[in-house]
């Protein structure tokens, strides 16, 4: 089942739990930063990774999703990273952009916290986030390779 992992991060924090996921999975392309090097195409399962930015993802990520078509990509899964740790707008806008163009999109999100500017969630995503990437990697691949 062809796996890729993509994701725009401008701070780091969206790429540590990509790399994570692309990591737990077998048969899975590495990680990429959005634009990737190559278009996707029959692709089953994209996990498709995003920032919040005063409440939205980063235009390149939108971009990106525009580009794609359910002929390309058949199931995504979207994950992230912001300041509350639970999904927000910015999950919410990549769904509903996914939603519209009929691809079809796995209910479940994850989301946990990241550090950004000098204090705020300095210690995130922690041991716990990374653990709870790697099972919602698992639990999401087991559901659509069934
Ligand atoms: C300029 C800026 C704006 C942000 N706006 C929000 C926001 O509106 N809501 C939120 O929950 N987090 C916000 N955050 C926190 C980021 O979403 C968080 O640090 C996230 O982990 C960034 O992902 P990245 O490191 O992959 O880029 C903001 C951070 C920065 C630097």
């Amino acid at each position: 089942m062809k796996t890729w992992v993509l994701y725009h991060s401008k701070g780091g924090n969206t790429k540590k739990i990509a790399d994570v996921i692309a990591n737990e999975l077998e048969d899975v392309l590495k990680s990429e930063q959005i634009p990737p090097a190559y278009p996707p195409e029959n692709v089953a399962l994209l996990f498709l990774g995003t920032g919040e930015y005063a409440g939205k993802p980063d235009s390149k990520l939108l971009e990106f999703v525009r580009t794609l078509n359910k002929d390309r990509v058949k199931n995504v899964a979207v994950f992230g990273t912001n300041g509350k740790g639970v999904a927000g707008s910015a999950i919410a806008t990549v769904k509903s952009l996914l939603n519209e163009k009929g691809i079809n999109v796995v209910d479940e999100s994850f989301c946990c916290k990241g550090k950004f500017f000098i204090f705020a969630n300095r210690k995130s995503p922690d041991s716990n986030d990374i653990n709870a990437a790697k099972e919602y990697a698992k639990r999401v691949y087991n559901s659509i390779k069934a």
